[in-house]
């Protein structure tokens, strides 16, 4: 069983290739700048690790993972014009840096070369794994379309939020452990737990993120704090807010919409935390932790067998970027 680190390291050995072809070099520097920008790599780690857990890690489970990291700086690079992010792992996003029409494009290619990971793979699996992507991958489209629309939606109930985070980031966490789960000889009853310990380890990342956005060091967070602030993100952190503030408060809210960016992000960080919305967020994410751990917990291989899962949920969990 090999842990975090040494599986990181040894995906981005292989993933630090050249991805993309030269010409137009208008649109490959872009995609290739964007990849070279590092991130965490965790989903293709945890693709591997969903493999490992019930045999020893297959060719296609490298390429799957390779296509996952792939698919998920898509959806990143989509993500920041749709946020209009300015800076995403302490660099410049790609639309700040090269346009928006290159953006979408770069985004584009990434995913068509995500495809062609795909199609490299020779397990007999490969219908089902094809399967398990494009569900992943349309879930994450219409997570990405809630959360906009709930940007000029005025009521947002907890419900809707967490149907949005799911569909969003949990299930792209769960997918990678089940696509790698399922190349790893798992059957069915242990991807369902897999998926399962994937999905409340993604609310928990979510919260997590949308928590740090907001109370986050810049420097290590790595974008820009208050973003989901300024792009009126219906977060927990404010549905939590607009349950328990008063009509003072209230009212401040209302005239802090349309502040210049700076007092906004000021404004309404100080009714967070008057509101003491944090320490409710801190509460949700570990309810989720605990959950995910008992469905690792759950899984029927030997507990040993589990420990790298473990440890990356604790260090996940602990990110302050
Ligand atoms: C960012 O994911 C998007 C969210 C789901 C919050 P990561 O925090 O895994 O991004 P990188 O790949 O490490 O930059
Ligand atoms: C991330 O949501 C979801 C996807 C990228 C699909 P956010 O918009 O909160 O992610 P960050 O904070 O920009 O990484
Ligand atoms: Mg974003
Ligand atoms: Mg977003
Ligand atoms: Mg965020």
């Amino acid at each position: 069983m090999q842990s975090f680190e040494e599986l990181s390291a040894a995906f981005a050995a292989r993933f630090k290739t050249r991805h993309f072809p030269l010409y137009p070099d208008s649109l490959y520097d872009p995609a290739e700048y964007f990849l070279g920008l590092g991130g965490k790599r965790i989903r293709p780690v945890l693709c591997l690790m969903g493999n490992e857990l019930f045999g020893p890690i297959e060719d296609d489970a490298w390429e799957m993972a390779t296509a996952l990291e792939l698919f998920h700086n898509f959806t990143l690079i989509h993500d920041d014009i749709m946020d209009k992010a300015p800076l995403r792992r302490g660099q410049p996003t790609v639309h700040a840096k090269y346009g928006s029409s290159t953006a979408i494009l770069a985004g584009d290619v990434m995913m068509v070369v995500s495809y062609e990971y795909i199609g490299k793979v020779r397990s007999p699996h490969i219908r089902k794994l094809l399967q398990l992507f494009n569900q992943t991958a349309m879930k994450v489209c219409e997570g990405q379309q809630l959360d906009m629309d709930f940007e000029s939606r005025a009521v947002v109930s907890m419900d809707d939020y967490l149907k949005m985070i799911e569909l969003k980031t949990s299930v792209l966490l769960a997918g990678c452990l089940r696509i790698g789960a399922l190349l790893g000889g798992a059957g069915l009853g242990n991807q369902d737990i897999i998926y399962d310990f994937g999905r409340n380890l993604g609310l928990a990342f979510q919260v997590q993120d949308d928590y740090l956005d907001c109370y986050g060091d810049a420097s290590k967070f790595g974008k820009q704090v208050g973003g989901d602030i300024l792009a009126d993100k219906k977060t927990f952190l404010l549905i939590k807010t607009l349950e328990v503030a008063d009509a003072a408060q209230r009212r401040e809210i209302g005239v802090l919409k349309n502040a210049p960016p700076d007092e906004k992000v000021a404004g309404m960080l100080g009714i967070f935390k008057a509101c003491g919305v944090g320490s409710w967020a801190l509460e949700l994410k570990h309810q989720y932790h605990a959950a995910a751990l008992q469905r690792l917990d759950d899984i029927a291989v030997t507990s040993k067998r589990k420990e790298p899962l473990r440890h990356v949920v604790e260090l996940l969990l602990q990110r302050e970027h």
